[in-house]
């Protein structure tokens, strides 16, 4: 009794949403093609969730690589087109569009150079990371996205722990955009993830935050990351975020 009623006196009020952020860009929502929603009506609870939290617009953005998730054009405007049945038949009205996650594996050469990547309007490409070890070509395949007029956003690059503040301002000065996950600031993905999450807002190097929302676990953490100081300072202080872009 006595934990229960401590646990609540400790917990932070707090008066402001994401509204401010508007856009969120990078999540699992769409259904049944990857580890996120599973079907139109999981992907509608996850939807429902960023609007009661004040997002105005979803970008979904599903995995693509090579070994689990084969998705492609065709794949992702089928599961866009379901997603959006499902909001009318609910009347929940917000934009949803659609692009992807691409995993940085052996195909990813061959769709920048075919020039198929799934991108988010302005020619954004969210790519991703293996979490073990870091691609010796990273700068390489960085500057042909570049060179192409692809404008790159790394995914989540607080979680790559091979990677330093050092290496990741070097990306960015190269001109790929860096996003980190909100949910890391709340400590969702470890003490690691957060520091670097934490030192790269501190040294004026995060373009976009987003939920990477996969389930209903991950909206709880986006709720609770409004608690934190570095989200409040994020959504009400004037940082100089890009999602608004992307309205
Ligand atoms: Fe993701």
């Amino acid at each position: 009794m006595f934990g229960l009623f401590k646990k609540k006196e400790q917990k932070k009020e707090v008066t402001f949403n994401y509204s401010s952020i508007a856009v969120d860009m990078h999540s699992h929502v769409l259904p049944g093609i990857d580890d996120g929603a599973q079907n139109p009506q999981e992907s509608v609870e996850l939807i429902k969730k960023m609007m009661a939290l004040g997002i105005k617009k979803v970008i979904a953005t599903p995995h693509i690589m090579a070994d689990y998730y084969k998705n492609n054009a065709e794949t992702i405007g089928n599961a866009l087109k379901l997603l959006k049945e499902e909001l009318k038949k609910e009347n929940i009205d917000i934009p949803v569009e659609a692009a992807a996650e691409h995993y940085f594996d052996e195909t990813f050469e061959e769709r920048i150079n075919n020039q198929t990547l799934m991108t988010i309007g302005g020619n954004y490409v969210l790519f991703e990371l293996s979490f073990i070890s870091k691609p010796p070509n990273l700068k390489e395949m960085i500057q042909k996205m570049l060179d192409l007029k692809y404008r790159p956003i790394l995914a989540h690059p607080e979680r790559y722990s091979y990677m330093d503040i050092k290496q990741l301002r070097s990306l960015r000065e190269m001109g790929c955009l860096l996003q980190i996950n909100t949910i890391s600031l709340l400590g969702y993905y470890g003490r690691e993830a957060k520091k670097t999450a934490e030192s790269l807002i501190d040294s004026d190097l995060v373009d976009f935050i987003s939920s990477d929302m996969h389930h209903l676990r991950h909206a709880e953490a986006l709720e609770n990351a409004l608690a934190t100081s570095y989200v409040e300072k994020l959504v009400n202080h004037g940082y100089p975020l890009k999602n608004i872009m992307l309205k």
